[in-house]
């Protein structure tokens, strides 16, 4: 896979601080020509991409985004981990128990991921190398709700075959 290349050959200079996570940022036209979903993505809501990339034996404790309502993520490699969204918000401010879905990633597949609920994930062994499309519109703007029905309604595919057809 290139983009798992890319993340071998970038020097360490080339990854930022990225909240808690070491991102590195892809040039996408390259993906999007390349993409035909990427490409009519792209065109519905702009995005700006990069690779994430967690150590080994480290976590990304429970959040909800401040700024992302829903992203698209691909699992590049990992060797084990785990990307947990929780089943329901505890009110309790001192609850220390809760139950949680696993979001079990395939790798070289897209989710759209829904950032405004807690999610958490913990990287086993290996590093992980996870891409994600960070949308210009914020969560006021776009969520996973809206993206997700948009997809179902097949917008942007109908868009894409019509302009293919002329
Ligand atoms: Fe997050």
């Amino acid at each position: 896979m290139k983009l798992y290349l890319a993340c071998q050959m970038a020097k360490d200079s080339d990854w930022v601080k990225y909240y808690n996570f070491e991102l590195l940022p892809i040039n996408h036209e390259t993906l999007r020509k390349a993409d035909g979903f990427l490409k009519a993505l792209y065109h519905a809501h702009p995005y700006e991409a990069g690779v994430i990339r967690l150590q080994p034996n480290t976590y990304y404790d429970w959040h909800v985004d401040d700024r992302r309502g829903v992203s698209v993520n691909m699992l590049i490699n990992h060797g084990h981990s785990h990307c947990l969204f929780k089943k329901s918000s505890n009110t309790l401010e001192d609850a220390v128990t809760g139950e949680f879905y696993e979001l079990n990633y395939q790798r070289g597949i897209y989710y759209f991921f829904n950032n405004q609920v807690e999610h958490s994930v913990y990287n086993y062994e290996g590093v992980r190398y996870l891409l994600t499309l960070e949308f210009h519109e914020d969560k006021d703007k776009l969520n996973f709700k809206s993206l997700t029905e948009e997809w179902r309604n097949g917008r942007w595919r109908k868009r894409q075959q019509s302009k293919a057809n002329k």
